[in-house]
């Protein structure tokens, strides 16, 4: 039994149930999990670790690629396992536990982790949980349909626990390119000059020895929660269509444009789905998610390939990719998520970044991450990777939120994430402002008139020109710079009635 998914019959003896694995587990550890926005997460561990709770207290500090599926975050949150939480969630629940200051998160660039946990900078890994297809005749560690961090836990905890997920097809071997680089100050440049290029093993390396327990689960990874596109997702693709037009019509780039990044969530996906009307061809994406509109723009022929941490479906769209997986097999790259987004490389290959805005301000400084400048959505996720080193970056919004009481474009960003140094352009439904080349005071009048929902254009026009009496480079009310959001607060709209 399970000779094909345990290759090497002496690790047969480590086959265990997730009740026994979780009691290897300290109070105070810090645990390493594989999984990255909702894809190839632990499904049994997180669940035996809230049963675990419930006998002794169990507080860890939790490492993993990006966000878990299956309500593993909140389900862990709520019993009291998560006491510090990095790089990245997206779970009510835990954000709930966030927001309440009972769980310590840390926001993190998710290019950053890796290099932090081999720097020493944050606590080494004591267990790393890790979901695989298989585990090789050498010992190595086959993942599902995400890499993240795996690989980098993998090498630094002292024990590994492997779930065997049955559900994960056998044909996802290959798709994987494992590749850690060395350590600083002496590191080798990253030798990956294309998108395409696999520079690391299928495979991530463990001493069989460290492998404390397997574990055999049989469920799939949760759907993408992204909704489908509409009118105004629309629009917005259309605007970065025009403009990614005009750039190969200035012969900044030709048709196949550079590699495309684009970030989670509706909006970017809506985005990338638009592109299927665009004229643009044999394109590539290096980005650090696949969701469902990268898998039809490499269906309609229009991306040649794709390179990325994680493969994060919708039910329809999984059950296609496992039932046509060999034609992905050469035009679908999984990597660890310090490739993906490495700064080194996207620098070098030109990226065009696609991320989601909050809010932004007149000025071009981007909110990603906290709602009214307080409270935490998600994280930064990989967006300052992409965003600050890209060739383009470009943030999109819809104008407003909350049927309009809120204003995407506002006088002064609440939090920011992407200073006005690292953006390039920004979209709503109603226009686009390329920011390139322009100083504050032009940007200003660009992104009021261009972005701006038309309900808000006074309000933004008006302050606007009372800064601008007060001087400066970057002109500002500083009386009346959060106002928009304490209006919000108070009043539970950002408009002055
Ligand atoms: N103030 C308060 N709430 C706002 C808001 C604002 N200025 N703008 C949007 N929202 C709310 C929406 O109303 C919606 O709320 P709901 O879930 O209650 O309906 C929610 O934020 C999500 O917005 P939506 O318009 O559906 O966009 P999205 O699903 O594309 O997500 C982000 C947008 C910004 C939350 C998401 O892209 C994100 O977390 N980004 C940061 C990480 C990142 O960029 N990673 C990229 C690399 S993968």
């Amino acid at each position: 039994m399970y000779e094909d998914r345990i290759r090497r019959p002496a690790l047969m003896n480590k086959l265990t149930s997730a009740a026994d694995a979780a009691l290897l587990f300290k109070d105070g550890m810090t645990v390493g999990m594989s999984g990255f926005t909702r894809a190839g997460d632990a499904k049994a561990l997180p669940m035996a670790l809230v049963e675990r709770a419930r006998q002794a207290p169990l507080h860890l500090t939790l490492l993993t690629g990006a966000s878990l599926g299956n309500d593993s975050d909140g389900l862990m949150a709520n019993a009291g396992v998560v006491a510090r939480r990095m790089p990245f969630q997206a779970d009510a629940a835990l954000r709930r536990k966030i927001n309440t200051g009972e769980v310590m998160f840390i926001d993190q660039h998710l290019s950053e982790t890796a290099e932090q946990l081999r720097s020493g900078d944050l606590k080494a890994v004591d267990i790393a949980v890790i979901e695989a297809v298989a585990i090789t005749a050498d010992g190595s560690i086959i993942p599902t349909m995400s890499v993240g961090n795996t690989a980098n836990f993998v090498q630094q905890a002292k024990q590994v626990i492997v779930e065997i997920n049955l559900s994960a097809p056998l044909a996802l071997e290959g798709f994987h390119d494992i590749y850690v680089p060395g350590e600083r100050p002496h590191r080798e440049a990253i030798p990956l000059l294309t998108p395409w290029q696999r520079i690391g093993a299928t495979a991530i390396r463990v001493q069989p020895e460290r492998i404390a327990a397997i574990v055999i689960t049989d469920s799939p990874d949760s759907p993408s929660n992204a909704l489908p596109p509409d009118e105004e997702t629309d629009a917005i693709a259309r605007h970065v269509i025009r403009f990614l037009d005009a750039e190969v019509k200035a012969g900044r780039m030709d048709p196949t444009l550079r590699p495309l990044q684009a970030g989670i969530g509706t909006i970017a996906n809506a985005v990338l789905h638009g592109l299927i009307d665009s004229p643009f061809r044999d394109m590539t994406m290096y980005s650090e998610v696949l969701q469902d509109s990268a898998i039809e723009l490499l269906d309609s022929g229009q991306l040649k390939m794709a390179s990325a941490s994680s493969i994060t479906l919708s039910a329809a769209m999984h059950e296609k990719f496992i039932a046509n997986i060999e034609q992905y097999r050469e035009r679908v790259v999984l990597r660890p998520q310090e490739i993906s987004n490495h700064p080194e490389i996207v620098r070098r290959l030109g990226i065009i970044a696609l991320n989601t805005a909050l809010e932004f301000d007149i000025y071009g400084n981007v909110n990603s991450t906290h709602v009214g400048g307080t409270h935490m959505m998600n994280g930064i996720g990989g967006s300052g990777d992409f965003a600050r080193n890209g060739q383009l970056s470009i943030f999109v919004s819809k104008s407003v939120a909350k049927d309009g009481a809120i204003s995407s474009v506002v006088p002064f960003a609440a939090h920011v994430d992407h200073t006005e140094h690292d953006v390039d352009v920004l979209v709503t439904e109603w226009g686009l402002a390329d920011l390139r080349g322009l100083a504050p005071r032009e940007r200003a009048p660009l992104i009021i008139e261009h972005c701006a929902h038309p309900d808000y254009r006074p309000q933004l026009r008006a302050y606007f020109e009372e800064a601008k009496l007060g001087g400066g480079q970057t002109p500002h009310v500083l009386e009346q710079a959060l106002s928009w959001h304490a209006r919000y607060k108070r009043e539970g709209s950002m408009l002055v009635k």
